[in-house]
Order: C-alpha cells, then sequence, then structure tokens
C-alpha cells in the first residue's frame, strides 16, 4: 500500500517520462482509479479502441489488458504500444482458444450450416482473425443487424452477453459457453437484499453477468452505457452497481450527487478484476522508462485488423 506522498512522486516521474517518451496513457475504467486520474483518455473498451485509432503520439502506454493493447497496437502498427503487466489477461478471452474456435466452426460447416462469427472484442487476435464481426458491449446491437438474415450468429466467446443479445435482437445465437470470472461471482441473494433495503435504489448491471442478475436489474448496459444512463438521472438516487469495482471511482467522479453501492461477489465483498490489477502506478512507470512490455506485431494481426476496422471504426 503506497502512502499520498508516494503516489504523489511516482505521478511525477510518470508525468516526467511521458513528455520524454511523447507518450499518451489510455485507461479502461476498471482500472484503479489513481491510473483512471492521470491517463488522458479513459473509456470503455469501444471508445478506446477508437481513441487508440486517432493517436497521434508515438508511444501508447495501454492501461488495460492484453486483449485491448493488442487492439491498440492493431489499429497503430507503426506505433508502440506499452502494456505495464504483459500478464495482464482476460478469463473470458481465454475461455475461447483459437483451435477450438477453429475445429468448432469447421464442424458447423461440415454440417451444412450457414452461419457468421460475431466475436466480442474480449478476445485474442487469433479469434478475431477467425471471425466476420467484432462487438463491444457498445455496439453490438447495431453491428447484429448487419449479418444477413439467413445466417445464423455463432457467438463468442460470452454466453451471457451473447444470451442478452439474443433476447434483444431476437435472433437465434449459437453461443460458445465462455464467461467473464469478475462479472460471473457476483451474489444474486445479496443484490436482491439491497433492493429490498432501498425500495427507491435503481440497479444497473453490465450484460456480461448471467441472465438470473440482469432479470433483477433497472438497466442493463456496458460501461459507457452505464455512464450516459446514470448522467441522465436528475434527482439524487441510490445506484447497485454490478459491474467491475472500479468503475465507482468514474461514477462518483463524474456524479457525486449520486451514491454508489458495489453488489458484492458470491464469496467476498470485493468484485475487482485481478488481471486489470495487474497494471500498478510503478508498473507504468518502469514501462515508460524501460520501454518495455511491449505488444509486438503478430502474422494474425493482419486478418484481424480487417474485421476490427470495419466492425468498429
Ligand atoms: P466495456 O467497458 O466495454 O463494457 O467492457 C467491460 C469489460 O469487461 C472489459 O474487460
Ligand atoms: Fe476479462 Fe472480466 Fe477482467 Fe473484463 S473484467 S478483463 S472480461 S476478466
Amino acid at each position: 500500500m503506497q502512502t499520498l506522498v508516494q503516489e504523489v512522486a511516482l505521478y511525477e516521474e510518470i508525468a516526467e517520462l511521458k513528455k520524454q517518451r511523447k507518450a499518451i496513457m489510455l485507461a479502461h475504467y476498471y482500472q484503479d482509479g489513481a491510473i483512471q486520474e492521470i491517463a488522458e483518455i479513459t473509456g470503455d473498451s469501444l471508445k478506446l479502441a477508437r481513441e487508440a485509432a486517432k493517436v497521434t503520439d508515438p508511444v501508447i502506454v495501454f492501461c488495460g489488458v492484453h486483449f485491448m493493447a493488442e487492439t491498440a497496437k492493431i489499429l497503430n502498427p507503426k506505433k508502440t504500444v506499452l502494456l505495464p503487466d504483459m500478464a495482464a489477461g482476460c478469463s473470458l478471452a481465454d475461455s475461447c482458444p483459437a483451435p477450438a474456435l477453429k475445429k468448432f466452426q469447421d464442424e458447423l460447416r461440415a454440417q451444412g450450416v450457414k452461419f457468421q462469427t460475431v466475436t466480442y472484442i474480449n478476445s485474442t487476435a487469433a479469434v478475431k482473425a477467425l471471425s466476420d464481426w467484432i462487438v463491444t458491449s457498445g455496439n453490438a446491437r447495431e453491428i447484429i443487424e448487419r449479418v444477413p438474415k439467413d445466417c445464423q450468429i455463432l457467438f463468442t466467446p460470452d454466453q451471457h452477453l451473447g444470451r442478452f443479445l439474443m433476447d434483444e435482437t431476437k435472433r437465434p445465437f449459437i453461443l460458445w459457453k465462455g464467461s467473464c470470472m469478475v462479472h460471473e461471482v457476483f451474489s444474486v441473494v445479496d443484490m436482491i437484499r439491497l433492493k429490498k433495503q432501498n425500495p427507491q435504489s435503481v440497479t444497473i448491471a453490465h450484460p456480461e453477468c448471467p441472465h438470473n442478475m440482469l432479470e433483477q436489474s433497472d438497466f442493463v448496459g456496458g460501461t459507457e452505457a452505464m455512464l450516459k444512463y446514470v448522467g441522465g438521472k436528475p434527482i439524487p438516487t441510490t445506484f447497485n452497481v454490478a459491474t467491475e469495482v472500479n468503475m465507482i471511482w468514474q461514477f462518483e467522479k463524474r456524479f457525486p450527487q449520486h451514491t454508489f453501492v458495489p453488489v458484492p461477489g458470491i464469496a467476498c465483498a470485493c468484485n475487482a478484476c485481478p488481471h486489470m490489477a495487474k497494471n500498478t502506478l510503478e508498473r507504468i512507470r518502469d514501462c515508460l522508462r524501460d520501454m518495455t512490455p511491449e505488444i509486438v506485431w503478430a502474422p494474425e494481426f493482419d486478418q484481424a485488423e480487417a474485421v476490427i476496422r470495419r466492425s468498429l471504426l
């Protein structure tokens, strides 16, 4: 645990290194508040991908997880993209290995199934390269409309987001059975308890949560959609929030008039993403100082780039 004095010293070192390296920092809303505070750009997966495509600085420090930094590199082949901790992965991306997806697609084709593969951005570049479309929680409905009506939709890797979108779009999906380790372990019992304790409260949930959580929620949306929804409430309100806990920092910063209560996990009150938590102020300082770890171009990025560009930009 850092003291405030140590934190300020790190802020200063990072600011100086950013200037020297001509670097810009992008941070996802699930990063620690101290990291979001010093990032030039914060956002959800869609906003960060779009902003990454517009960057003019030669160095991007991506404070998020591996698939996000990989997307930034794919959209900026000539730039240096640093990920403060290369081990910042994602359970959802891990739940769909590219060879397993390829095998399943081949089986479907052999059975004569006509389909297109729609993949959540929380996936590796190799999986993106096997896909027809990439979606985020922020653009999924719009992209699904682009899938020809005579094609089935193979949705990977998040089964819960897939089921939610299936209900929303009224189209049948073939669901890959992946899930996010953070959103899957919220306690629906505690969520109901919070609602009972404060009947005036409003419950908001990320679509990566299981169906029984979404059924109990007043609003379902990705992180950017949640911010928009909360921002539209003029009267001070208490929100029960079922998403990664660092999102509360962003809510409180933008909407101090409201109260935000994190919905706890089943086993403990903590619902932080352990992968996002790998990025720390020290690691950000170190990666700017040493210019490593860096995302380097891989052969599958070429095909992934085409799919990302037509889906997200
Ligand atoms: P969004 O911020 O795009 O809603 O994504 C949530 C998430 O789980 C990122 O890993
Ligand atoms: Fe992956 Fe879930 Fe962490 Fe997002 S919150 S990075 S989906 S494990």
